[in-house]
């Protein structure tokens, strides 16, 4: 989870290394720290601090550094508490490094080779340090290889070896890093974010080989000492996609992007108003011959594979399972030749995604996957993929990723039910007329939105709040409920209304806010009746109702109508309102809406 990057060139390391730490704060932002090699002193100068990359940016203001190399980490704690002695970079001996990942046999290293009197801090990576120091004899690919194959677990690993002036070595498994040489020079990050700023060509390292960074070279070696040629992407962002452009917050701002995100998620996916992925190279028979469909996803990205769960089921009337990464394999799911997986994730990068895919991929299944990051691991391992283009989301908390996520799978739908024999040509094509307005609907909503900030005050205060819809309405709340928790920390659980009665309606009091969801016309009736019940427990109610459903609804309650789509298409204009009440409650307490406590936006950890 945590960021990483190397630089060797002629630009100003320090500042280039802080730089793009700021950039990579968001995969975690407990400690940060730099290390540098002082080409004046012949050493290896280590600054790092508990908390944020402004702090260690106070700390290493003043230092004069002659180098033209260093590395720098942004944590996120796995292993040992948030100190300033547990931030990264670590030091044994001619040894300096930083690390993302988890080394699982870090215990049994310790004892077996002896290394307790050398460590300072609680982490599994010090122990990496103290082997790759305890194993160097003056050979980095050496004492790398050696120190690996001891190593359990995951790790992307970037290090400095006193001796080896200019030069940065990186080794992973698992764990991303990409590389480039440009005309600045040649350095490695964790993504690519951290690139953008000077080259949009980048290369993945692949795992097990040895990356070596000189100020105007780059080696890249297979085990076995081959030279291997890195295999050089293009990244089509540019860095000021990955600025604020004047908003507060990220989050603020990529809640406005989502009429043009899902601008370009769609458009080059109609033809003739039908749905058409030839260019991705997704076959048409991976939709026809499959007897069933998973989904594979963690958190929001799950939320959004919730929505196709329903949309499949009611339109296709086919056998669909939505599983969490994290419990998939563990659960022995029936998965073969016939069924297809689809994987969902912003990054590509989160490792129970990854590793769902590889183990489906080895039960003989087809795995198609939804992610938004080009190149990204769980991209690389799929067999199809459709990119979400929904540009750089830095904000912690997932906004334009789930709905361009929700777009994508409107055209798988349509995509099937077209070619499955459910819609006619006809019927495709309203369908997909349907999913077109999304763009200007949301617009709608977006310039609602201070009536949305002013929702938000009624629920600020509030220690625990519940939300309830039905079918659609109930999936797209566990979204709503999931940000509203994670950037303003209160406690909210959503929950089907139906379920109400069944328990949960014995927290409901004077005290709990409800926020309902009604877009739904087959249930709106008895959804209007729960919300009856919870009202007359003392809950204040924060609705959220479909325009053209709004007509008799109490005017006890506080109200904000949704633009009329049809039904099943509701959870885009209902979504970004649930975002922005998630959004303002947060700014307006004062949060630091971007990078909530304890969070990280790449989850590449178990
Ligand atoms: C919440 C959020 C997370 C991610 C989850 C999966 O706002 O962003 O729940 O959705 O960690 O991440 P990806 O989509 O990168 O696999």
């Amino acid at each position: 989870m945590c960021g990483i990057i190397g630089y060797t060139g002629s630009e100003d390391v320090k500042g280039v290394l802080l730089d793009a730490l700021e950039l990579l704060e968001y995969r975690g932002y407990d400690s940060a720290g730099i290390a540098v090699a002082d080409t004046g002193l012949k050493q290896t100068k280590v600054y790092k601090c508990a908390g944020r990359v402004k702090d260690l940016r106070a700390i290493c203001e003043s230092e004069k550094l002659i180098t033209e190399c260093g590395i720098g980490h942004t944590r996120w704690a796995t292993h040992g508490g948030v100190n300033d002695t547990n931030a990264h970079p670590h030091q044994v001996g001619k040894v300096t490094l930083v690390h993302n990942g988890i080394i699982e046999n870090y215990r049994e290293l310790i004892a077996d080779y002896e290394l307790e009197s050398v460590l300072k801090s609680e982490t599994d990576s010090e122990v990496v340090a103290a082997l790759l120091n305890k194993f160097y004899t003056g050979d980095p690919d050496e004492a790398i290889k050696k120190t690996v194959s001891k190593l359990k677990g995951t790790f992307a690993l970037v290090i400095l070896f006193e001796d080896h002036q200019g030069e940065i070595y990186s080794v992973r498994n698992v764990s991303p890093i990409v590389a480039t040489l440009c005309k600045e020079g040649a350095m490695l990050a964790s993504d690519l974010t951290a690139l953008c700023r000077f080259t949009n060509r980048y290369f993945v390292v692949p795992e097990y080989h040895i990356l070596k960074l000189a100020k105007d070279a780059i080696v890249l070696k297979d085990f076995n000492g081959n030279q291997v040629e890195p295999d050089y992407l293009e990244v089509d962002w540019e860095l000021n996609n990955a600025g604020k452009n004047g908003y507060p917050f990220y989050m603020e701002k990529e809640i406005m992007e989502q009429p043009d995100a899902i601008e370009r998620t769609i458009t080059n996916r109609i033809t003739s108003g039908m749905p058409d992925f030839t260019a991705d190279g997704v076959p048409d028979e991976i939709f026809t011959q499959c007897e069933r469909v998973n989904i594979i996803a963690c958190g929001t990205a799950m939320h959004a594979g919730l929505v196709a769960q329903a949309l499949i089921k009611s339109i296709l009337h086919m056998h669909i399972d939505v599983d969490m990464a994290s419990e998939f394999m563990y659960s022995d799911p029936v998965i073969d030749e016939k069924s297809l997986v689809i994987a969902v994730s912003q990054s590509g990068e989160t490792i129970d995604t990854l590793e769902a895919v590889k183990y489906a991929k080895k039960r003989g299944a087809k795995c198609l996957s939804i992610i938004n990051v080009k190149g990204s691991s769980i991209a690389r391992e799929s067999d199809y993929v459709l990119y979400t283009n929904a540009g750089p989301e830095i904000a912690v908390a997932s906004t334009k990723a789930y709905t361009t996520q929700l777009a994508v799978f409107y055209l798988i739908v349509a995509k099937m039910a077209q070619l499955r024999g459910v819609f006619s040509q006809e019927e495709t094509q309203s369908f997909i007329r349907e999913l077109q307005r999304t763009p200007d609907v949301m617009k709608k909503v977006l310039e609602g939105r201070q009536e949305i900030h002013k929702l938000a005050n009624k629920v600020l205060e509030a220690k625990d709040l519940f939300m309830i819809g039905r079918g659609l309405d109930y999936s797209i709340l566990l979204e709503g409920s999931l940000k509203l928790k994670e950037v303003s920390y209160i406690h909210s659980e959503a929950y089907a209304s139906g379920e109400l009665k069944h328990g949960p309606i014995a927290l409901i009091t004077q005290d709990t806010p409800v926020v309902a969801a009604v877009t739904q016309e087959k249930l709106m009736s008895k959804e209007l009746s729960n919300i009856k019940e919870v009202r007359s427990r003392g809950a204040d109610i924060v609705l959220f109702i479909k325009e053209s459903l709004a007509k008799d609804i109490d005017r006890a309650y506080d109200t904000f109508h949704l633009p009329d789509m049809q039904d099943e298409f509701m959870v885009m204009p209902a979504s970004v309102a649930l975002q922005l009440l998630a959004y303002y409650v947060s700014s307006d307490k004062g949060f630091d809406v971007d990078k909530p406590r304890n969070l990280a936006k790449v989850v590449t950890v178990e």
